[in-house]
C-alpha cells in the first residue's frame, strides 16, 4: 500500500497500524435517509486506508496521498471552532466529535490514502470513520457501532457543514460481506438481506464521470429544505400537527395525505416529495426482489430510482445523466443509477459478472465518444460488498 510506504519514507519506521474504512454503494434509497425513509446499501472492498503511529504530544500530523504536499497539523484538544477549508477538515471534525465525548491525550502521525477517484462513494464518511477509529485506538477508547455512526455523522453535519443523513456511515459500519443493509432511518431498525442461492450471480461496477467533486453542499442542503417545505405544507393542508420546521421530515406525512394534497404544492416541492414516496416504496420492493432471487426486478427498480433522481429530485449533471442512459442500453447491466448525492462523481451498476469486460468496454467507448475531453479522467472499476468497520470492532 502506498500509505504504508509513504509513512516509512516520512518517519523512517513502519506504521504501528493501518485503519481501513470501505466506501459504500446504495442502489436504492437515494436521498431519503435525511427524510427518515428506508435505505439499502453496503460497504465495499475499496476505501480509505490510514497508516498511522501514536504521537504522545497530542498532535495530529497528517499527509494525504491524494492531496500531495498539503500536510495538516492540529492538536487533538485545540481544534479550530470553524472549519479551515482544506481536505483535513473531515479529520478535524472527527477529532472534535470524539474529543467532546472522551478525553483525548494522544494524537497520531498518519498518511491517508483513498482508493479510486473522489466523488459518489462517500469517501468523506470513510475518512472520518477511519480517522475516528485510529484516534480511538491510540487513546484506548472502544466505540459501539451506533456511537461511531452518529459521531461520524455529527462531524459532517456540525463541522464540515453538510446536512447528510446516516446512509453512508451506517453502510460503512454495519455493512456485511455479500449482503445488503436494510435500514429504517426513522428508528434505526436494521437487518441484513441475502440472496437465495438460486439467484443469478450479481456483480457491481462503478463508472466515474471524470468530474470529481468536493461535496456540492449547497445543492444537497437546498434539496433537503425543499423536502421539509413539502412535508410542512402537506401536514398543514391535512390539518395534522407539526413542530419545528427544521425537525420536520417527509416520513411524517402519510402517503394518502400526499396523494390528496400533492397538487397544491409548488411544482418543485411536489417533485421532491414524489421522489421520497416512490423511492421508499422501491426500497421495500427491492428487498423482496433480492430475497426472492429476482435480480431482473431488482435491477429494474434501480434504473427506476435513477430516473426519479433525474426527473423528480433533479440532481445529476449532463455527464452523469449520459452515463445513466448508456448503462440503460448496455447488455448485461441489470440496473444502474447515480451513486451517492449524484451532483458529480459516479454511477453504480448491478451487472452480470460474466459480461463484465464487455460492459466496461462498451460504456467507456460510448461515454468518451460523447465527452472526448474526459479521456484520462473517466475510469471504471468493479467492487464487491464487503464487511464494514463494525465487523472488526
Ligand atoms: C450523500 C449523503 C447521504 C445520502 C446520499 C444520497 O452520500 O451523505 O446521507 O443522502 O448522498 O442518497
Amino acid at each position: 500500500m502506498r500509505c504504508e510506504e509513504k509513512y516509512a519514507e516520512l518517519y523512517g519506521r513502519a506504521p504501528e497500524s493501518i485503519s481501513f474504512c470501505g466506501y459504500r454503494i446504495a442502489p436504492l434509497g437515494a436521498h431519503i435517509d435525511h427524510q427518515f425513509g428506508h435505505i439499502l446499501g453496503c460497504s465495499i472492498d475499496k476505501g480509505i486506508h490510514i497508516a498511522y503511529g501514536r504521537k504522545k504530544s497530542g498532535i495530529c500530523e497528517l499527509n494525504s496521498i491524494n492531496f500531495p504536499g498539503k500536510r495538516a497539523q492540529f492538536h487533538v484538544n485545540e481544534i479550530p471552532e470553524e472549519k479551515v477549508g482544506d481536505w483535513a477538515d473531515h479529520c478535524r471534525g472527527a477529532a472534535k466529535m470524539l474529543g467532546e465525548k472522551y478525553p483525548l491525550r494522544t494524537g497520531i502521525s498518519g498518511v491517508i490514502e483513498g482508493e479510486l477517484p473522489i466523488g459518489g462513494l462517500s469517501s468523506s464518511a470513510s475518512v472520518i470513520i477511519a480517522f475516528i477509529s485510529a484516534l480511538a485506538a491510540v487513546n484506548h477508547i472502544r466505540l459501539g457501532d451506533w456511537e461511531l455512526i452518529m459521531m461520524a455523522k455529527a462531524a459532517e453535519n456540525r463541522y464540515v457543514g453538510v446536512n447528510c443523513g446516516k446512509l453512508d456511515q451506517a453502510c460503512e459500519v454495519l455493512g456485511r460481506k455479500d449482503q445488503w443493509l436494510f435500514l429504517d432511518c426513522a428508528d434505526d431498525t436494521a437487518s441484513l438481506i441475502s440472496a437465495p442461492e438460486k439467484m443469478k450471480p450479481a456483480g457491481f461496477a462503478i463508472f466515474f464521470s471524470g468530474l470529481e467533486r468536493s461535496l456540492a453542499n449547497s445543492a444537497y442542503n437546498l434539496r433537503q429544505d425543499e423536502c421539509k417545505a413539502a412535508a410542512y405544507t402537506l401536514l398543514a393542508h391535512a390539518h395534522l400537527p407539526y413542530g419545528k420546521f427544521a425537525d420536520t421530515r417527509l416520513r411524517e406525512v402519510p402517503r394518502p395525505v400526499f396523494d390528496q394534497y400533492k397538487d397544491r404544492l409548488p411544482e418543485n416541492f411536489r417533485k421532491r416529495a414524489e421522489h421520497f414516496f416512490g423511492e421508499d416504496a422501491r426500497v421495500i420492493h427491492g428487498v423482496r426482489a433480492w430475497q426472492n432471487g429476482n435480480l431482473d426486478e431488482f435491477g429494474r427498480l434501480v434504473f427506476e430510482s435513477g430516473a426519479s433522481s433525474i426527473m423528480n429530485y433533479e440532481c445529476g449533471c449532463p455527464e452523469l445523466i449520459r452515463l445513466y442512459e448508456i448503462l440503460k442500453e448496455t447488455e448485461g447491466v441489470y440496473g444502474g443509477r447515480f451513486s451517492g448525492a449524484g451532483f458529480k462523481g459516479c454511477c453504480l451498476a448491478v451487472i452480470d459478472p460474466e459480461k463484465q469486460e464487455d460492459i466496461l468496454r462498451t460504456v467507456e467507448q460510448k461515454y468518451l465518444k460523447a465527452y472526448p475531453g474526459l479521456e484520462g479522467k473517466y475510469m471504471s472499476a468493479v467492487c464487491s460488498l464487503a464487511d464494514g468497520v463494525g465487523a472488526r470492532l
